[in-house]
């Protein structure tokens, strides 16, 4: 069974003309990582809204088909109960960060769940491992970089263990380098084996870490399928996505090149060495 599926579901905001979503099928199976992308105001917060529950709990507007979370519809769940079981990371770290220390933010959900104190503290110290920020502990929050916040905003989410971990352009208040680091920790999570989906546009930095790409034209899915498979697509553009420069780099060299398209900009260059050397 799909962790998340939806079934011709379709969602207007009450009071909006125009339905945001329209007809959306797509199911998401454990252990994907899945980067959502598209033009600003086609959908994306809308989709990852509808999965987390905040729609229709929270918006209230015309909800029809249904969205499944291992296979029980959204709109049965108690919002709580969705909380437990997806993580959800915002763009601005700020509203997920408020304690006294690094730690204690992070262990901020498991408390409020009742966790015993040995149960934290093996969590605590796992979620920030996985996100590089052990060292900053005892850090107060004010004092990190934002590139810091966000990981540990991260961390805090994922000690709760979740099945699902849904980011809305997580990267998008960081610097190219910072948002680099980042997805260096996301790609851990990767490793891990935990479901994750991701909306975001810096494509160039995770057309390699992604398993699965799901394009967004206005309120439907224009494409969906590997980065091999979809990156390439001459559609994109009219989408208002621009390819990965070093899908664009391929397209120019394919002759050289032949097939099977680099998904980093170090692919690339390998696989021209190779045909220079
Ligand atoms: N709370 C809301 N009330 C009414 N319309 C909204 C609301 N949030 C988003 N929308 C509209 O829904 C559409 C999709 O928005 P959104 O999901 O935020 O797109 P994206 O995340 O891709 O930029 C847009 O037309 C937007 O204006
Ligand atoms: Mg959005």
């Amino acid at each position: 069974m799909a962790l998340v599926e939806f079934r011709d579901f379709s969602f207007r905001y009450s009071g909006a003309r125009e339905f945001a979503l329209k007809g959306i099928n797509l199911e998401i199976g454990r252990g994907e990582f899945v980067l959502i992308t598209g033009a600003s105001g086609c959908g994306k917060s809308t989709l990852l809204r509808s999965v987390i529950g905040l729609i229709p709990h929270m918006y209230d507007g015309d909800y029809v088909g249904e969205v499944l979370v291992s296979g029980r519809p959204v709109r049965e769940f108690e919002v709580h109960e969705l909380a437990e079981r997806i993580g959800y990371v915002f763009q601005n770290p700020e509203n997920q960060i408020f304690m006294f220390s690094v730690e204690r933010d992070v262990a901020f959900g498991l408390e409020n769940l009742g966790f015993g104190r040995e149960e934290i503290r093996r969590r605590v110290d796992r979620a920030m491992d996985l996100m590089g920020v052990k060292g900053l502990a005892n850090r107060a929050p004010f004092e990190l970089s934002e590139g810091e916040k966000q990981r540990v905003a991260i961390a805090g989410v994922l000690a709760v263990e979740p099945d699902l971990l849904i980011l809305d352009e997580p990267t998008s208040l960081l610097d190219p380098l910072t948002a680099k680091g980042l997805i260096e920790a996301l790609k851990r999570l990767r490793e891990e084996g935990m479901t994750v989906v991701m909306v975001e546009h810096r494509l160039d930095l995770l057309s390699d870490v992604v398993d699965r790409v799901v394009v967004m034209g206005k309120g439907f899915i224009a494409a969906d399928g590997s980065p091999e498979e979809v990156l390439p697509m001459d559609r994109l553009e009219g989408l208002g996505v621009g390819p990965p420069v070093c899908v664009r780099g391929y397209r120019r060299l394919r002759d050289y090149l032949g097939d099977g398209v680099p998904l980093s900009v170090v692919e690339l260059a390998e696989r021209l060495n190779g045909v220079l050397g």
